[in-house]
């Protein structure tokens, strides 16, 4: 797809392997749910490189030396519920400190559009690099809604994570939040009538859960 300011596309070979075993029906809930974590680890670690750093005294068995470290503890992790919870460990593990808040959302089968049922997001989300999970960026309807919930409280530096992505909700989140940076594993090629990414993976809470 055309290339658009604020989306960055993921494609390192072992984030792109990693998806390619996720995408195949075979793969099961368990080893589902381990890749879905690994894949969030290597995405933040390239979606965080400018988190911002500040040097503190620390003394190696030479001698005192400043050195760099992750600037305060002021990050929040907000995975988009179901299916965004399956990305949090990986992340948490890159960024131990990092505070974790939770939307719900779901897709209403027959209008496609996102219901609320849940928010909770860390204080003081204003100050907070607030990094927001979903494995799966379909129509774009779900990740929007989150981003107005989270600027209505207060949340103002965002980036947004997420796995597979349909062309129509890449732009959309451009269109509609050009101040959120956007890493994607993948952009597949488009969405089916039942707004399913194809070829995609299916659905990715019922895979990460393992109902259905
Ligand atoms: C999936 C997915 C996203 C949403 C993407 O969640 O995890 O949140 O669909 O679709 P959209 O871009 O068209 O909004 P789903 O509604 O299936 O809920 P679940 O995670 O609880 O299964
Ligand atoms: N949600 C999913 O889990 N999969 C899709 O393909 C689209 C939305």
């Amino acid at each position: 797809m055309e290339h658009l300011d604020n989306v960055t596309i993921l494609d390192h070979p072992l984030i792109q392997h990693k998806i390619s075993m996720l995408r195949d029906k075979n793969t099961g809930t368990n080893e589902f749910r381990t890749l879905v974590s690994e894949i969030a680890m290597l995405e933040a670690y390239d979606a965080l490189r400018d988190l911002p750093m500040e040097e503190k005294e620390v003394e190696t068995p030479i001698e005192k030396t400043m050195a760099p470290f992750i600037a305060g503890k002021k990050m929040a992790i907000v995975p988009i519920l179901r299916a965004g919870l399956g990305m949090v460990d990986g992340v948490l593990k890159l960024v131990p400190t990092a505070k974790v808040g939770h939307i719900g959302l779901f897709r209403d089968p027959e209008t496609h559009e996102p219901q609320e049922y849940y928010c909770k997001l860390p204080k003081p989300i204003e100050l907070r690099t607030i990094l927001v999970v979903d494995p799966m960026l379909a129509t774009g309807g779900s990740g929007s809604a989150a981003l107005n919930f989270i600027k209505q409280h207060g949340g103002k530096k965002i980036k947004f994570m997420c796995i597979i992505a349909a062309p129509e909700g890449v732009r959309r989140i451009h269109e509609e939040h050009p101040d959120v940076q956007l890493y994607v594993g993948h952009v597949d090629r488009c969405l089916n009538e039942d707004a399913y990414i194809c070829p995609g993976l299916g659905d990715a809470g019922d895979r990460i859960f393992g109902t259905k």
